[in-house]
Order: C-alpha cells, then sequence, then structure tokens
C-alpha cells in the first residue's frame, strides 16, 4: 500500500462547499467525515464524497446497542467504507453495531486521544491510557474489523493482532503544535508502530497550502 493511501484526511470544516474544496486541493485517496461536517450537511455529503474518495465516516457512536444498531443500519447505504464507535459502549454495543453493516469496517474508539491520564481520572476511569486502551482493544478485536487509538499505543494494539485495521489519530508531523491533542507522535512513528491509516485534519487543513503539506507528510513516509 503506498504512503499517500494510508492518509486519512479529516475534512473537520462547517460546510459541504469548503470540504470539498479541501479534498479537491489535497486529493487523497481518504477522507474523514466527522461530527461537525455531518451534523451541518447529513448522509447527503457522504454519499457525495464516496463517489471520488474512500470516506471514514467518524460518528463515534455511543448509545445502547438496539439504537446504534438502527444507526448503522441507517449509515449502511451512504457507500462509506469505515464508521466509528466508541468501545466505551460495551461489548454487546460492539456486536450489535458490527451485525449491522455490510458494507463498513467498524473502528472502535478506545480512548480519545485528547485525554490523558488526569481527564480519564476526572470521569472515573482511572488508570493509564495504555491500560484502557488495551482492555478496550482485546473486547474490540472479538467483534470489529479494527480499533481507533493513539500512535503511541499503537505498538501495543498490534501486539494483540497483526491483522486488525489500527487507525490513529493524534498525528502531528513536526510534533510542536498539538492544540486539544495530548497523546500524539509523527506520522512516521505512527506507522513504525503498527498503524495501518493515519488520521490527520489540522496539520494539512491549516497550512498554508494542504497540498503541499499532504505531499510532504507522504515524502516522510517514504512515498
Ligand atoms: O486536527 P487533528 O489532526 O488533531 O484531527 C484529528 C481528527 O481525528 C479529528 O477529526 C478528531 O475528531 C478525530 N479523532 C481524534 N481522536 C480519536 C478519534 C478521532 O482526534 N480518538
Amino acid at each position: 500500500m503506498s504512503a499517500a493511501s494510508k492518509i486519512i484526511v479529516a475534512l473537520d470544516v462547517p460546510s459541504g462547499e469548503k470540504a470539498l474544496e479541501l479534498a479537491k486541493q489535497v486529493d487523497p485517496a481518504w477522507v474523514k467525515v466527522g461530527l461537525e461536517l455531518f451534523c451541518s450537511e447529513g448522509p447527503a455529503l457522504v454519499e457525495k464524497l464516496a463517489q471520488n474518495y474512500s470516506v471514514m465516516l467518524d460518528l463515534k457512536l455511543h448509545d445502547i446497542p438496539a439504537t446504534v444498531a438502527s444507526a448503522v443500519k441507517q449509515v449502511d447505504r451512504l457507500g462509506a467504507k469505515m464508521l466509528t464507535i466508541h468501545c466505551s459502549g460495551g461489548e454487546e454495543m460492539m456486536q450489535a453495531a458490527a451485525s449491522s453493516t455490510s458494507s463498513m469496517d467498524i473502528l472502535g474508539v478506545t480512548v480519545l486521544t485528547s485525554m490523558d491520564e488526569a481527564d480519564l481520572s476526572a470521569v472515573g476511569d482511572g488508570g493509564y491510557p495504555q491500560t484502557l486502551v488495551k482492555k478496550r482493544a482485546k473486547l474490540a478485536l472479538q467483534h470489529l474489523a479494527g480499533v481507533v487509538c493513539s500512535p503511541l499505543e499503537a505498538a501495543l494494539v498490534r501486539q494483540l493482532s497483526s491483522e486488525t485495521l489500527i487507525v490513529t489519530p493524534g498525528v502531528r508531523p513536526n510534533a510542536t503544535a498539538t492544540d486539544d491533542q495530548k497523546r500524539v507522535a509523527t506520522p512516521a512513528s505512527a506507522i513504525a508502530n503498527g498503524a495501518s491509516y493515519l488520521v490527520i485534519g489540522r496539520a494539512i487543513r491549516n497550512a498554508s497550502d494542504p497540498s503541499k503539506a499532504f505531499r510532504r507528510i507522504v515524502e516522510q513516509l517514504g512515498g
């Protein structure tokens, strides 16, 4: 797989017009539609993007199993190839999601990359992010196509399975501007740690030339 086809460009913009413009400018194989864009444009934009790109639909669903199953069925027809749910919704929810799609790989978000040990402890999930990621990944791998985790935890998930999909946000090409992300690494170390795909948003979107920023990351990964 080429380096360019491992990068999922997060279209975290408020309108369909801006999303299509960014996608056209960067011209990646993969794009990600997250909450902002889905709340603004809805399913129609996902269908449109899916005509030209592989789409990761990052809705991070988290509800009772029956509700998640119904939501997955609703988005199954849109042409997206990946859909995210939260592992913290439990094993039954993961099973319900996986059995409600015939077209998408369901990925379980282990622990948000914006959370560190103190954040987890404040919401009652005491312990190290790594411990929680491992616990949730073990459960997820029994039911789902893969997981979303920080590049810092990709290696420990890869040890659990050589085949599972590992998608890592929290990627920063120069590891300086981390924004709200707390568990970050460079694209090269994310891949070295076993990531299958990298989600990159602000490092591309906020660059003065997003297309150049994308190409530079591809070069860093060896082309
Ligand atoms: O701009 P940045 O590269 O930090 O964007 C990361 C993207 O990945 C955002 O769209 C965010 O919603 C998403 N994401 C994340 N952490 C997760 C799962 C998804 O940052 N655990």
